[in-house]
């Protein structure tokens, strides 16, 4: 399983991607609201840290196919790297096939069912993106529809690709691997509290103690 960033947040991005553990970055409306910044102007940003998939999706006001095509080649247009984002409606799945024609690459969202999965990966999707936080949070198994799709997939040769988003917490990003997830989108927060672990700290201060005793 790999790794995306799941934020808007150029700074998080530097950051993640100085590590080396990212290899793409998704955001969605709420994320670029957050930063309170022009869509195009952040994403054209992003596409100079990371080279990798950037997930741009269209406006959440806009519904119909004709507009979701029009928004789709503008964000495809910024950088050979975009990916549409395209949220599981009917005119969605238009926009999917259509965009697939034109080889543009799409990751069909907000999807909370292995059938919308399987409908956005026929549909022509290069990615699908099921919300498993979102899930969990009305006490349903957001796990389960990972695995659920991942067998799915594999059983019908699809080759779509499963990103996991909505991701809460590191247990979250086990699970997903553990899963078949083939990604899983993350908030930094995330990242930076799976690099942390109590024994390393104390590893560490140890060995800083042990070896200042002998040679100051
Ligand atoms: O980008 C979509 C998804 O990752 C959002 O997560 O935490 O708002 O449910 P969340």
């Amino acid at each position: 399983m790999r790794f995306f960033l799941d934020t808007a947040n150029v700074e998080d991005i530097r950051k993640a991607n100085d590590l080396g553990v990212i290899c793409g970055v998704t955001t969605n409306p709420s994320l670029i609201a957050k930063e309170g910044l022009n869509f195009a102007d952040v994403i054209k940003e992003i596409t100079t840290i990371v080279d990798g998939p950037i997930s741009g999706e269209v406006k959440p006001t806009t519904l119909d196919f004709e507009g979701m095509m029009k928004e789709a080649r503008e964000i495809a247009a910024i950088h050979p790297n975009m990916v549409v984002k395209i949220p599981m409606t009917a005119e969605g799945l238009k926009a999917c096939h259509q965009c697939h024609k034109e080889g543009i690459k799409t990751n069909v969202t907000l999807i909370f069912s292995a059938n919308q999965a399987l409908l956005a990966a026929r549909a022509g999707a290069t990615y699908v993106s099921p919300f498993i936080g979102r899930l969990d949070d009305i006490s349903e198994d957001g796990l389960e529809l990972i695995r659920t799709i991942a067998d799915m997939f594999s059983i019908n040769n699809i080759d779509a690709q499963i990103i996991c988003a909505s991701v809460r917490n590191p247990i979250h990003v086990m699970q997903c691997a553990l899963a078949g997830a083939d990604i899983a989108t993350v908030p930094y927060k995330v990242i930076e509290t799976m690099i942390h672990h109590p024994l390393t700290d104390q590893g560490i201060a140890k060995f800083q103690a042990d070896y200042k005793k002998v040679f100051g």
